[in-house]
């Protein structure tokens, strides 16, 4: 009798298709094309990209890699050697885009927020549900749950390592509408971006506060602002529709608070994204401007020694990093897009959930959400 198993037979590549081919779409199609050269990671075909001027998305396709490009996103979704959907689009498509993916049988991959409205995430939970139940897998791309020092800082607030979390910090500040001149784009909109810098930006800060801590936000009171109420448009002044700017403070299940600020008005910041988590044993604090690091607090060693140290995550120890360069050789953050597709394909191989679910991101959603209503009622608490 034969005690070996027969070898697995080889399974046929995923096609991929990336809808948007600009900011994100570009980010993304660097990840796919290098997932595999780092990862051990089912095998994947870039089959199609995806955009709305033919000559343009026709060139950036065979710049990143991609085999062919196309305009309707409808008719690439239907296609058989289509597998997965990453949609690279601006927020008001997602929706629209995962639904029909996800009932036509692909994996589905949403760039962050996961919508611009409460009732578009709601919907988009939910096939995302049904989908599940037929083997489908769906993620949202809060690609800074893969940057090294924030996963490894994740392990170090699970084990204990800070003790009882008691606050966290984050901020994310940005300076590209510092300039008031600053045109009108699809980001300054409400129709077209659901609100500003909190859903832009925000939502990257409030999905960490729930990651790192393994916590639930339950309350919320915020306040938003407009510096620049009209913009250069391409037929004159336009209306500034969303936020610059936002605040808030936030309760956590466990009974810890939390503070977020973020603005896209913060002169000389380019991309703050700051974190600091506080607690009975320790502390953390995170910086992207040095994404290669963590600083840790250990407040049980004796006081006379105790000071921030600086964690070079770069050890193959440490999530990630083995898979690519000997420790201290650094990466950026462009390799945030490879690991989260590295998550998301073992997931697929592996029948498993993958995370940031669509579930996770309509509970930040609910925090936008309620951002909003306590801003517009005088910075109100309300409970989610
Ligand atoms: N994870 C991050 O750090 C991060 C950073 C920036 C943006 N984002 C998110 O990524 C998404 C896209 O943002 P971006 O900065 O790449 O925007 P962008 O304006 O640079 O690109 C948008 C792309 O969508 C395409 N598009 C628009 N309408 C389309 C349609 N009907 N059919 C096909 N393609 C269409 C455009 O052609 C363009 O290629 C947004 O949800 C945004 O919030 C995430």
């Amino acid at each position: 009798m034969k005690s070996e198993q027969a070898p697995a037979e080889p399974q046929p590549p995923l096609g991929v298709a990336v809808i948007g081919y600009a900011f994100m779409g570009r980010a993304h199609s660097q990840a796919w094309r290098n997932v595999g050269a780092f990862f051990d990671v089912p095998a994947v075909q870039q089959r199609v990209l995806v955009g709305r001027h033919a000559g343009e998305v026709a060139e950036a396709a065979a710049r990143y890699g991609w085999a062919e490009s196309a305009t309707d996103w409808r008719q690439v979704i239907a296609r058989d050697d289509v597998h997965i959907v990453d949609i690279c689009a601006p927020g008001w498509l997602h929706a629209e885009i995962a639904v029909a993916a996800l009932e036509a049988g692909k994996h589905v991959l949403v760039e962050k927020p996961l919508a611009n409205s409460l009732p578009e995430s709601e919907r988009m939970a939910q096939a995302a549900r049904a989908a599940r139940a037929r083997g489908i897998a769906s993620m949202v791309g809060f690609n800074y749950r893969r940057v090294p020092a924030l996963a490894y800082a994740r392990q170090l607030i699970a084990a204990g390592r800070i003790g009882t979390v008691r606050e966290v910090r984050a901020s994310y500040l940005q300076d590209w509408l510092a300039d008031e001149n600053a045109p009108m784009t699809w980001r300054l909109r409400k129709e077209t971006a659901g609100s500003g810098a909190l859903g832009d930006i925000a939502s990257h800060a409030i999905d960490q506060v729930q990651y790192l801590t393994g916590d639930t936000v339950t309350e919320a009171s915020g306040r938003l602002h407009t510096f620049t109420a009209q913009r250069p448009g391409p037929d004159g002044p336009e209306d500034v529709t969303v936020d610059d700017a936002a605040w808030a403070t936030l309760s956590l299940a466990s009974g810890a608070v939390a503070s977020v600020e973020v603005s896209r008005a913060a002169t000389g910041r380019k991309n703050s994204l700051r974190i600091e988590a506080y607690g009975s044993a320790g502390a953390i604090a995170f910086d992207l401007e040095r994404l290669n690091e963590l600083e840790f607090l250990d407040a049980t060693a004796p006081a006379e020694e105790q000071g921030f140290r600086r964690i070079l995550v770069t050890e193959p120890a440490h999530p990630y990093a083995g898979a690519w360069w000997p420790q201290g050789h650094m990466i950026g953050w462009e390799h945030t897009f490879t690991h989260q597709i590295r998550d998301f394909l073992t997931a697929i191989r592996d029948g498993t959930a993958p995370s940031p679910s669509f579930d996770e991101g309509l509970q930040v959603q609910r925090v936008l959400a309620a951002i909003e209503e306590s801003a517009a009622a005088k910075s109100i608490t309300v409970q989610l």
